[in-house]
């Protein structure tokens, strides 16, 4: 019956298929280079969130034993002084559960009553993606997930994806982790990388609400494939994998690994100051609203310098800044969520606050969403 109704088809423990897809290829078609979409219709609001940091902490101090490098230069050119790194047995998944966990107690939503599980990231313990084993541990026993990779602007985008199933019908609540292990795609040996990033994971639980209710106020994604020679981690094809293939042409196949992270420093501080604010502003007028009407700008925690340009060129006060790179570095896709998690269990963010979050990174990828917390 139910399948005669809508374009719904359920199987396994309740996994809705067809129209999750349909919805999710609408958002992508769109997304593909420039989109800034005003949200109407069905809402989603935003009503949970927690993070998980690693135990190892490694400050500038330590790094300047291993590269030649000084507390006073990396704070002064970044604002970093320590960063978590994964050691021992602690490992993404872990991190991307505990976060998980965390944001559903806050939200008071037992895991079976989650639909879909997005696991933002780039570093994931299997390249095959880890959200269907996040969602196994933590029980989300009638779930479906996947992974999304869009490099530091991950957590943005499976935000906003997220309240793309929403509004599409059928999903109630989405759980939306960000997390990142850069620490193992980072050259320790090149003080120009190895003082931005660390590692973390960051969750928040996003559910279906009435259109007046709506927490997804305006957003904008963008990408260009021209500036991913600027920051990059690239596979790279080493030896063969057969030695004899009795003759067949153009075999054998290579056995890939990747690189360490890339990066122009120089080129990719001038893409975010220059897109950034750009982003935030297109997302603002897709929302109906002016600047004024931020209650906190919360950026991708790549450099204070970035933050700062961007928040003065948006004419918004240091007070309304939401920054807490100083202690974890650039942790990619969970830095907006790790900072949104301190921020909102600290008492700063409260509810119906609005917030302007902007993610950006390699690909390039970048994109904004003006949210409403609660
Ligand atoms: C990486 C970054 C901090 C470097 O700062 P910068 O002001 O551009 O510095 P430069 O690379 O021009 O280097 C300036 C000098 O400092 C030196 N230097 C570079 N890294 C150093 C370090 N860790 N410690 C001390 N000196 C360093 C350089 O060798 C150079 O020396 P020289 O003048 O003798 O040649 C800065 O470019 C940046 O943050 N960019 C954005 C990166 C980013 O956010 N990436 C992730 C986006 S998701």
């Amino acid at each position: 019956m139910l399948g005669v109704l809508s374009p719904f088809f359920f199987c396994g423990n309740g996994l809705i298929v067809s129209r999750c897809l349909f919805w999710f290829w609408q958002f992508s078609a769109k997304a593909g280079s420039n989109c800034c979409i005003r949200v109407v219709g069905m809402g989603s609001k935003l009503v949970g969130c927690g993070s998980a940091i690693p135990t190892l902490s490694i400050s500038n101090d330590n790094l300047s034993k291993i590269v030649e490098t000084s507390d006073e230069w990396i704070a002064a050119r970044t604002g970093i002084r320590n960063r978590r790194v994964l050691s021992g047995d602690e490992t993404l998944r872990g991190l991307s559960i505990q976060a998980a966990q965390r944001a559903l107690e806050m939200a008071q939503v037992k895991a079976e009553d989650v639909d879909l599980v997005l696991l933002c990231t780039s570093t994931p313990d299997d390249l095959f993606g880890g959200a269907a084993q996040v969602l196994t541990e933590v029980g989300c026993t009638n779930a479906f997930g996947f992974d999304i990779t869009a490099a530091c602007s991950g957590f943005i985008v499976g935000l906003i994806t997220a309240t793309r199933f929403i509004k599409g019908g059928g999903i109630r609540n989405v759980l939306v982790v960000g997390a990142d292990a850069l620490s193992k795609f980072v050259d320790w040996t090149d003080r120009g990388t190895c003082i931005l990033f660390g590692d973390a994971a960051g969750a928040v639980l996003v559910q279906a609400c009435s259109a007046d209710e709506d927490g997804l106020l305006g957003f904008c994604v963008q990408s260009d494939g021209n500036g991913q020679k600027h920051l990059n981690a690239a596979t790279s094809n080493d030896e063969s994998i057969l030695s004899n293939t009795n003759g067949v042409p153009g075999f054998p196949p290579k056995k890939a690994t990747y690189s360490c992270i890339q990066m122009n420093g120089k080129e990719v501080f001038r893409f975010a100051v220059r897109c950034v604010p750009q982003s935030i502003e297109k997302a603002l007028e897709e929302a109906g609203l002016p600047a004024s009407s931020i209650d906190w700008l919360l950026l991708h925690q790549a450099n204070q310098r970035i933050i700062d340009a961007a928040a003065s060129r948006l004419d918004i006060p240091s007070d309304k800044i939401i920054s807490n790179l100083a202690n974890y570095g650039n942790t990619s896709a969970a830095s907006i969520p790790l900072a949104l998690d301190e921020a909102v269990r600290s008492g700063k963010v409260k509810t119906g606050d609005i917030i302007a979050a902007s993610g950006f990174g390699a690909g390039l990828t970048w994109g904004s969403a003006i949210v409403k917390w609660g």
